[in-house]
């Protein structure tokens, strides 16, 4: 059977924002943020405390952080991996961090300069400070399903970081299609093994990229599967610098009109959240490729 609420997870600003090459301003970042909180959207990923030679555009965060201050800093995760990143997190007042893996040794090599094991390494002390302070960590695992260099990703290989990432200390787990190459049944196999081996569903997430269109069936499957929480981005902004040919994320007002008509609670407010997005289409000078985004703004 299907959930009867789903949890969104917004990565529009982080996953999003990310990957556009003009450097968005600040206080446009505060607004596009602030107007997703006020859409209703229950977690909304603000920023990276990354090396700001590898994401420039995040290299904001010391300064847009703080103009977030009236809203509720558990709802407001942050990427963080190593502990310089958490220090500069904490400092701030950060209450919801996220390290992200790679279940591939080329992206790991590509996103973070390590391999999948150094990569847990440092992260370890990163979960282990954030969670003695209190601070929700969520894991990120990139490339679950298919990677630009290796092709095809092993089930059991996602399977062993995804055990390594809960057990240092993972409150939860996105499962990440990085490249947006995952189908439906791809989608089944991986959960059914995550199951077998102990994972709880509930504890997992789904992030798809909609490169091949598939974003919103594999949504779907991953629901009929016991998934209730979801990552999207507003207006399906989005990509990821250091994976060539990936595109936007799942659009989340594409989600919340699958959700809503399958009669599944989100909290959100479509029309606040379409208009969120044209108004930032707008200030990007390119419309949304949200069919649903496109629809809603045309009727
Ligand atoms: P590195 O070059 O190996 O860094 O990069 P290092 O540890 O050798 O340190 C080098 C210098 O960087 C040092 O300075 C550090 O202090 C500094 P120095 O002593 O030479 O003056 N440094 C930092 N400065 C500020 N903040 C920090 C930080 N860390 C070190 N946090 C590193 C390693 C991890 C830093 C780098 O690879 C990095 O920042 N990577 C981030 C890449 C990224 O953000 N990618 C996008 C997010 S992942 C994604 O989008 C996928 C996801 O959406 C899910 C999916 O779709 O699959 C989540
Ligand atoms: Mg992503």
């Amino acid at each position: 059977g299907l959930p009867t609420r789903v949890r969104i997870h917004e990565v529009g600003p982080r996953d999003g924002l990310q990957n556009e090459q003009a450097v968005v301003p600040t206080e446009v970042k505060a607004e596009f943020i602030h107007r997703l909180a006020a859409a209703g959207l229950p977690v909304v990923e603000a920023t990276s405390f990354v090396h700001p030679k590898w994401v420039p555009q995040l290299a904001d965060a010391e300064r847009l952080f703080p103009m977030l201050a009236d809203l509720d800093p558990r709802h407001l995760p942050v990427l963080v991996p190593n502990e310089r990143g958490l220090d500069r997190a904490l400092a701030l007042g950060a209450r919801r961090i996220a390290v992200f893996a790679s279940a591939t040794e080329s992206f790991a090599r590509a996103n973070l300069n390590r391999t999948v094991d150094e990569a847990l390494a440092m992260f370890e002390p990163v979960v282990r400070r954030a969670r003695d302070e209190k601070v929700h960590v969520r894991g990120y695992l990139s490339m679950c399903f298919g990677d630009p260099w290796e092709g095809r990703v092993p089930i059991a290989q996602v399977v062993r970081v995804c055990r390594a990432l809960f057990d240092l200390g993972c409150d939860e787990l996105s499962l990440g299609d990085t490249i947006g190459v995952a189908t439906p049944g791809h989608v089944q196999h991986l959960l059914a093994a995550l199951n077998e081996a102990g994972v709880p569903t509930s504890r997992l997430g789904v992030h798809f990229h909609d490169t091949y269109g598939q974003a919103l069936a594999n949504t779907f499957a991953a629901l009929q599967h016991g998934v209730t929480t979801v990552d999207a981005s507003a207006g399906g902004l989005g990509g990821c610098p250091y994976a060539k040919s990936a595109t936007g994320n799942l659009a989340t007002e594409d989600l919340v009109w699958m959700l809503h008509g399958l009669g599944i609670e989100t909290g959100v407010d479509l029309e606040r959240l379409t208009g969120t997005s044209v108004w930032l289409a707008g200030v990007l000078g390119r419309p949304s490729p949200s069919r649903t985004v496109r629809a809603l703004s045309h009727k």
